[in-house]
């Protein structure tokens, strides 16, 4: 990934994590004003530049990782706050933790290098680590890639994110991988009128049919065919002409819902002019000492 990708990929998640500090997701009602970036300045006043380091380390050496990343985020996000718990493993006879269940289980990449990496984006600092990590609360609170426009606003509003939001984030299916196993359901066997989703296009979908052939392996295509390692807006013109991957992609074009965001993103793309719109959000409600 160039430079200039990399930090709209940091002002990107930047604006994420402000996002998603601000939700119903999160513990304490005014702890937000104990978040900022150089929260460890006087008590370990090289901390963030190390993390970030590592971060920008592991993300040159495979920049595949910044995808692993960016999605972690989401999933550690979206379920009991931004608190680190997709990162704890299962205790021995208690429940699975968030890890184990399917939705990151192989897929979700990057578990090492958050390890050294996980306050490495410019994302405030001084929150606490969750101590809760629970399989069981994974599939209720991450959306599926099988969701309808209407369905996704639902889920994304239950995190205190628009329609805007929605739209801007998914963006990030600008680079990174799916396994074919998360969207062959559109290429045979739709439905009972038709063998093939009728709002892929046809020729896309003989592609992906060529890369993911029938068998056991499960084999991985790019979220965007046209500039799979750029964090840009091709992802929204994919959509204009039915070349979403995921059925959750394609209907942010296809719903009345959400086609004018698209068509916007499409035109503009991610910008930091277009983040810094985004980004006057609260810091409350995550998990910080005055919870201790
Ligand atoms: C709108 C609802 C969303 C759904 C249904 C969804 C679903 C998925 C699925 C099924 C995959 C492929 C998993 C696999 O087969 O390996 C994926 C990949 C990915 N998702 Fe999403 N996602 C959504 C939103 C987001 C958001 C909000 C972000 C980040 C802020 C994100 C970041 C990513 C990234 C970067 C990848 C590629 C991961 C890699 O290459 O390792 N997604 N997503």
């Amino acid at each position: 990934m160039a430079d200039s990708k990399i930090s709209k990929f940091v002002a990107f998640m930047v604006v994420f994590s402000l996002m998603i500090c601000s939700t119903t997701m999160a513990k304490s009602k005014s702890s937000g004003s104990k978040l900022r970036v150089g929260y460890y300045y006087k008590t370990c006043p090289q901390a963030e530049m190390i993390v970030r380091k590592a971060v920008n380390k592991a993300v040159s050496k495979n920049p595949g990782i910044a995808a692993g990343l960016i999605r972690m985020h989401f999933h550690d996000c979206f379920v009991r706050g931004c608190d680190g718990s997709v990162l704890l493993d299962t205790v021995p006879g208690k429940p699975a933790a968030e890890k184990d269940n399917i939705a990151n289980f192989p897929s979700l990449q990057g578990l090492n290098s958050l390890k050294v990496g996980w306050i490495g984006y410019d994302v405030p600092s001084g929150r606490r680590d969750g101590r809760v990590s629970l399989s069981s609360e994974v599939l209720q609170n991450l959306p599926p890639p099988f969701f309808s426009a209407p369905q996704l606003r639902d889920n994304f509003r239950t995190k205190g994110l628009s329609l805007d939001d929605m739209v801007t984030l998914s963006g990030s299916h600008s680079i990174g991988v799916s396994h074919c196993s998360s969207f062959s359901s559109r290429l045979s066997g739709f439905n009972a009128t038709f063998d093939q989703d009728p709002s892929l296009n046809p020729g896309f979908a003989s592609f992906l049919k060529t890369r993911c052939p029938a068998g056991n392996s499960d084999p991985v295509v790019s979220n965007d065919f046209q500039t799979p390692n750029r964090l840009d807006n091709k992802y929204y013109a994919n959509l204009k002409v039915q070349k979403g991957l995921l059925t959750s992609d394609q209907t942010l074009f296809d719903s009345p819902l959400t086609r004018k965001l698209v068509v916007e993103n499409a035109k503009y793309g991610f910008d930091d002019s277009r983040a810094e719109v985004l980004s006057p959000q609260t810091n409350d409600q995550v998990i910080t000492s005055d919870d201790e």
